[in-house]
C-alpha cells in the first residue's frame, strides 16, 4: 500500500494542491497528514475542507492547529505566527474548527505512529537530533513513527545494535526500513525551511518499507499575492520565496 505523508501546510492551498496533484498521478490514495494544516498561510478553511474530503486520511493535531482552537498557549507563538493564527481563527467555517478541535495529538495504530512535533512533547518539541531521538523511544512503540513541525524533511533510525543514525534529506531522498526503529518526517508542504521552497512531501511503500521524499513545485507568487491582499505579515511571504 502507498500512503501519502504530509505535514505542515499552514493553509498553502496552492502548495497543497500541488502536492494532492502529485499523488493523484502516483496513485496513491491513502494519507497520514502530521499536523499544522493552518497558520501562517491565506487560505486555511479550503486547506482544512480539503483533508475533511480525502477518502482515507489520518491526521493528528499541530501546534497552530491547537492554538486556534484554544488548545495551546499562544505564549509559544511570535508576534507575526500569532497574526495568522488570527486570521486563521476568523475565516475557518463551523465545520473546519471542530474538525481540528477532534484531531488527536498522538495516533497509534498496529502499522504506524504519528505525531507533530515529538511522541514525548507531541505539540512543542523540535525533533532535531540524535539524543533527542533516543530520550523519545521509550514514549512510542510502533515504528515508523511520522512527525513534522522542524519544516525540514529528515530521518531518525536506531538499528538492531542499537546506535542511532540520523541525516536531514538533503541530497538522500530515500530511507529503506531494515528492522530497526525510525522516524520519519515527509518536511513542509506550505512552508520549506531547508533552503528549497518547492513544497515537500513522502510517500511511504508499506510493502518494501521505503520511505521517499519529493519535492513539488508549484505558483508561490500566486499565494504571495493572496498574503499580501489580505494585509498579513510581508515576512510570512519573503520567506516562503526564500524556502526558509
Ligand atoms: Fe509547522
Amino acid at each position: 500500500m502507498l500512503y501519502g505523508i504530509f505535514s505542515d501546510v499552514h493553509a498553502n492551498l496552492e502548495a497543497f494542491r500541488a502536492v494532492l496533484r502529485f499523488y493523484e498521478k502516483n496513485k496513491v490514495e491513502h494519507f497520514i497528514c502530521c499536523g499544522d494544516l493552518v497558520g501562517y498561510g491565506p487560505q486555511p478553511r479550503e486547506c482544512v475542507e480539503l483533508v475533511m474530503a480525502l477518502k482515507d486520511c489520518r491526521s493528528v493535531l499541530g501546534n497552530h492547529d491547537a492554538a486556534v482552537t484554544g488548545r495551546i498557549e499562544m505564549k509559544w507563538f511570535n508576534a507575526n505566527a500569532l497574526a495568522a493564527i488570527e486570521f486563521a481563527r476568523k475565516n475557518l467555517s463551523g465545520a473546519a474548527l471542530a474538525f481540528l478541535s477532534a484531531l488527536p495529538e498522538k495516533l497509534e495504530t498496529p502499522d504506524f505512529t504519528v505525531v507533530h512535533g515529538s511522541p514525548k512533547k507531541p505539540l512543542t518539541e523540535y525533533l532535531l537530533g540524535e539524543i533527542q531521538f533516543v530520550d523519545s523511544l521509550k514514549f512510542w512503540t510502533v515504528s515508523p513513527c511520522f512527525m513534522g513541525h522542524t519544516h525540514m524533511p529528515a530521518y531518525f533510525k536506531h538499528d538492531a545494535a542499537g546506535l542511532p543514525e540520523t541525516d536531514f534529506l538533503g541530497p538522500m531522498l530515500r530511507v529503506v526500513s531494515d528492522g530497526g526503529r525510525l522516524m520519519l518526517n515527509p518536511g513542509s508542504v506550505g512552508q520549506p525551511r531547508d533552503g528549497d521552497p518547492r513544497s515537500s512531501c513522502a510517500v511511504y511503500d508499506t510493502e518494501n518499507k521505503v520511505f521517499e521524499i519529493f519535492r513539488v513545485p508549484y505558483d508561490i507568487e500566486k499565494t504571495t499575492r493572496l498574503m499580501s491582499e489580505f494585509k498579513m505579515p510581508v515576512i510570512l511571504g519573503e520567506r516562503l520565496l526564500l524556502g526558509f
